[in-house]
């Protein structure tokens, strides 16, 4: 998460801070592989996670307090807002964002971890073209700032794996099915590679180009 945030100024996180700027963390599960909340918090932003089920609620909640009470907030200029975990269907949310109390033009990066390749193909596809046209499109994205971060295990990666819990899908389905929503071209910006339970998986980030 770190070299996706990057080096910011004080500046920028103030303003995130002040505009209750989000990262939506979708099926958070057991929060493993989950944004780093120290590196967030500091970032200026606030961690959002949405999951359908109430075990991984409950247990995401508590793992995000721990690391909230272990982080030093007087190092911060600005008090920064606590994460916030929701039990909620994914699809409802973004079809009606303010029955959880969220304004989707709050969130600068959206993480999707092992989520999609859970997904039917049918949800997948209209999952990520409404994330497209909502926070990557002209209307959405005019600075070209947000980030859609995708991890998976791609297709291509994993030749003659078969995957019993989830799906394999390329790289081009997620790009493209992004891109067709947002209606105008996405790049990824940032790939890293390794290895979970035998497959190897890539943490890709999309942008605008
Ligand atoms: C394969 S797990 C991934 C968990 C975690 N992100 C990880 O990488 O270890 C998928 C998670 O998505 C949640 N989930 C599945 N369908 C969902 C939906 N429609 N809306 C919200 N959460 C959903 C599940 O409850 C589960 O916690």
């Amino acid at each position: 998460m770190s070299s996706i945030l990057g080096s910011t100024t004080i500046e920028e996180r103030l303003t995130r801070i002040e505009n209750g700027k989000k990262i939506l963390v979708v099926g958070p599960g057991l929060n493993y592989d989950a944004p780093d909340l120290e590196t967030t918090t500091h970032a200026g932003y606030q961690i959002f996670a949405i999951d359908i089920s109430q075990v991984a609620c409950k247990i995401s909640e508590e793992n995000l307090k721990k690391q909230w009470d272990a982080i030093d907030l007087s190092r911060m200029a600005m008090a920064p807002l606590a994460p916030q975990v929701i039990e909620a269907e994914f699809e409802t949310t973004l079809a009606r964002p303010s029955a959880v109390g969220l304004d989707l033009a709050s969130v600068d990066i959206y993480y999707l971890c092992r989520f999609i390749g859970c997904m039917s193909d049918r949800a997948a596809k209209s999952i990520l073209h409404e994330i497209g046209r909502i926070s990557l499109s002209q209307e959405g994205d005019q600075e070209k700032k947000k980030k859609v971060v995708v991890i998976n295990a791609y297709a291509e990666d994993n030749p003659g794996v078969k995957s019993k819990t989830s799906k394999l899908r390329s790289r081009e389905f997620i790009v493209s099915t992004l891109s067709l929503g947002a209606g105008r071209p996405l790049r990824i910006t940032k790939e890293q590679m390794y290895m979970y339970f035998k497959k190897n998986v890539t943490a890709m980030t999309i942008i605008a180009e």
